[in-house]
């Protein structure tokens, strides 16, 4: 079985999120499965996060859009350390971009991707079994398979949607038809939504399958979905809710290199204490105090706006006896609260920006990793801490549900229910409270290691939507 994973985003080469992180480790983990090949496409950035791979050409072609050509050319990297085949699309002038997000044609770009993968496949009479479109970005490949003349070489080919996440729809004006040369009028419904070209919705009523990355987030998606509650309500029966993974060979902390000091298992108190100190020491805190973290986009999403109360109501109520650091970045309104949180306790440091490496360290570091999530889909935090033997403290929603059980019904994290800064803290006087009972804290690290999320079990459930 052939399948062609198609995204914005992909582990190593472009991250913004979790996306990447589940792109570039879900066809690596379906590749050892018998019969299958699994690849990714993707488009092409000057910046990329990892400069050392080559590539090569195997595709240049020519695309017509407004009145103009343009170029495409498709590159397949030469190394096979990655675990699959990866394409990157570069279209000069529409799609080669420093990074995947932030600029003001944002639509055209993906636009252009979605038709110079078409393009490109139809041209070379390339026919995957399956082509797995991630999030509303390349949502529109389904209908332009099924429907569009330009690509009628692929007609019949099925295509999968995997929702990471439904906030983002990419809704468009019917204006933006003009960067669409390949639509004629036809089946016009199948794009609209409310008024808009939607992709998210036309991916979901177009594609012969579709899943949201938990179980949780899709019974959440049936009740609440900006709008396309009804349309997944009705779609239900080619819907499935798979819990993402994680790549545990990437993430190990027995063998991480970006960790100071490796553990495992066996001797994780001390490992994670040595890894404290580290850190510690670097970003001016107490290493004799436990260590709340938070690694995150500041977004309203993941509660993100309710660090400055969370930071300054858990340091004041318990007189200063945790450390709490994070690292993001994201609304200029949070980092300017957080950014003068930092000057004025001791007990707090913020560290601005996206640092993959920094990541790392603070989950081998942390004794807690704080979640106030208010939407969050799968959320991979949660499972790179417990791997790390840090205890996740997590608002209870989508899957951070169907991953963190309350240490009160035998688990061995910590649940709270509001998104509210007081239920957080409350929380993490629970915390505290296990914290200071050493026997206790030791057995939940060991209990939180001990579980398994590589993406084994999840990669089976994808065959399963594939197989159908
Ligand atoms: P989302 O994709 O919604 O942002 P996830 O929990 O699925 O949330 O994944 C977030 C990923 O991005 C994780 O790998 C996390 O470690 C990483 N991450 C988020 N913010 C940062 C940051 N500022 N620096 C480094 N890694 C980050
Ligand atoms: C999205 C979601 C996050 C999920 C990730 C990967 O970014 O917000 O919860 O883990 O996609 O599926």
């Amino acid at each position: 079985m052939k399948i062609f994973n198609l995204s914005i985003e992909c582990y190593p080469v472009a991250k913004v999120g979790g996306l990447a992180d589940v792109v570039g480790a879900l066809p690596k983990y379906l590749n050892k499965i018998e019969g299958v090949e699994a690849s990714v496409i993707m488009p092409w950035y000057n910046k990329p996060f990892v400069h050392d791979h080559s590539f090569e050409i195997v595709f240049d072609g020519w695309i017509h859009q407004r009145r103009q050509m343009f170029q495409v050319q498709v590159m397949k990297e030469r190394s096979k350390v990655l675990g699959f085949d990866l394409y990157l699309v570069k279209i000069p002038g529409l799609l080669d971009r420093d990074n995947p997000y932030g600029y003001w044609d944002e639509s055209q770009q993906f636009l252009a991707f979605q038709h110079g993968v078409l393009h490109w496949l139809s041209a070379m009479e390339i026919r995957p079994d399956i082509l797995h479109c991630h999030d509303y970005h390349t949502g529109l490949v389904p209908f332009m398979v099924e429907y569009c003349p330009e690509f009628s070489f692929l007609k019949g080919v099925k295509t999968v949607g995997t929702i990471h996440n439904g906030e983002y729809q990419g809704k468009m004006s019917w204006e933006m038809t003009s960067y669409m040369p390949w639509f004629y009028g036809e089946n016009w419904g199948l794009l609209d939504w409310d008024g808009y070209i939607n992709p998210l919705a036309s991916m979901i009523k177009c594609c012969h399958a579709f899943n949201a990355v938990s179980e949780g987030y899709l019974n959440e998606l049936f009740h609440s979905f900006h709008g396309l509650e009804v349309l997944v309500r009705n779609e239900s029966s080619k819907a499935y809710g798979i819990i993402n993974g994680i790549d545990v060979e990437v993430w190990d902390p027995a063998t991480d290199p970006f960790l100071d000091f490796h553990y495992s298992r066996k001797n994780a108190q001390e490992g994670k204490l040595k890894n404290k100190k580290e850190i510690c020491k670097e970003y001016g805190l107490n290493e004799n105090l436990p260590l709340f973290s938070f690694i995150g986009r500041f977004a309203g999403e993941k509660g993100a706006d309710l660090l400055p109360e969370i930071v300054w109501k858990s340091i004041q109520q318990t007189y200063g006896a945790i450390n709490i650091m994070v690292l993001g970045s994201g609304d200029p309104h949070i980092e300017h609260e957080l950014s003068h949180l930092n000057t004025s306790f001791a007990n707090f440091s913020l560290d601005l920006g996206y640092k993959e490496y920094l990541s790392h360290r603070i989950y081998a570091s942390s004794d807690f990793l704080l979640m106030p999530s208010r939407v969050e889909p799968c959320g991979l935090n949660q499972m790179y801490a417990m791997r790390y033997g840090t205890i996740p403290i997590v608002r209870y929603t989508g899957g951070l549900r169907d991953t963190v059980e309350d240490i009160s019904t035998g688990g061995s994290g910590f649940n709270f229910g509001a998104a509210t800064a007081d239920d957080a803290v409350h929380a993490m006087h629970r915390a505290l409270f296990v914290y200071r009972q050493q026997e206790l804290m030791k057995d939940l690290v060991q209990k939180n290691m001990s579980y398994n999320f590589s993406w084994e079990k999840s990669a089976e459930k994808y065959m399963e939507m594939y197989r159908r």
